[in-house]
């Protein structure tokens, strides 16, 4: 598949490497992410699924290139990332729990205030987080502190605090992680809700959340791209059944 039959957005990464002083944790990943689909990322612990997100949202310094929209993110400064529409979440939740859900949202909404009007500003403001909190299903809870959230809940907001910034690109990073099986189901039509038109890349260990919901599947091992293709092209592949029973001795890992 070539970027050039797809007339929409997508994320072309080419040798993309990070090294922390000799140790390749991301070693010359060639990788493109495209519009609509849910793309998973999977993986044994420590083969770089993070740091591949973190140096693409400006967080750890990657070399190679990373297109979006005919710019190089590698290039680029997080805050300069999250403003052309590239967000992701944390392996740890970050909203803060003495605020409430609105309020949470409304800060995540704060990226866009400096370029309207006051009033244009409010009224856009309100509709977007309002639209947010419809998608994510916590309309009700809009008013409670972040705090008193469930697990899975607290997730979502992290979700529609993406929604709010516009981000067209969003990395979730084991977000279904923890959650129980109703959560996760939950968390997959959401973001089957909020595909189209995204590009959606989901760091994932679950593999019955993975079978029910990805489009397609990356693999990564040691730093480098392992397999790539659909479900059940990744689930027939040997090398990657045998990364992943050789991962299990060490690592919990669900194969
Ligand atoms: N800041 C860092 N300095 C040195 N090594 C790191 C740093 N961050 C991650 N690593 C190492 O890079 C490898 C990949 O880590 P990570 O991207 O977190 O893996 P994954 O998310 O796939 O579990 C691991 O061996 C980890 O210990
Ligand atoms: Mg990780």
């Amino acid at each position: 598949m070539t970027a050039s039959f797809l007339g929409e957005d997508y994320i072309e990464i080419r040798d993309l490497t990070v090294d922390f002083d000799g140790f390749k944790a991301v070693g010359g990943v060639d990788l493109t992410f495209l519009q609509g689909r849910l793309h998973f990322l999977i993986g044994p612990n420590g083969a770089g699924k993070t740091t591949l997100v973190d140096a693409l949202t400006g967080l750890v310094q990657g070399t190679g290139t990373a297109r979006f929209r005919n710019r190089d993110l590698l290039a680029m400064k997080s805050h300069q990332i999250v403003r052309l529409g590239v967000g992701r979440t944390f392996q740890t939740a970050t909203v803060f729990e003495e605020l409430t859900v609105l309020q949470n949202l409304d800060i995540a909404d704060g990226i866009h205030r400096k370029a309207w009007s006051r009033i244009g500003a409010r009224r856009r403001v309100s509709e977007r987080v309002a639209e947010a909190l419809e998608v994510i299903g916590l309309t009700d809870l809009a008013g409670k502190p972040a705090g008193i959230l469930a697990h899975g809940q607290r997730q979502w907001l992290e979700v529609g605090m993406l929604l709010v910034q516009e981000a067209q690109v969003m990395f979730l990073d084991e977000t279904v992680a923890g959650m129980s099986a109703e959560e996760r189901e939950e968390t997959g039509d959401l973001l089957r809700r909020i595909a189209p038109g995204r590009t959606i890349v989901v760091i994932e260990h679950d593999m019955e959340f993975l079978r029910a919901y990805a489009d397609f599947v990356t693999v990564m091992h040691a730093g480098k791209v392992l397999a790539e293709g659909t479900v059940a092209e990744i689930q027939a592949n040997p090398t990657v059944q045998q990364v992943y029973l050789g991962a299990s001795k060490e690592v919990e890992v669900d194969v």
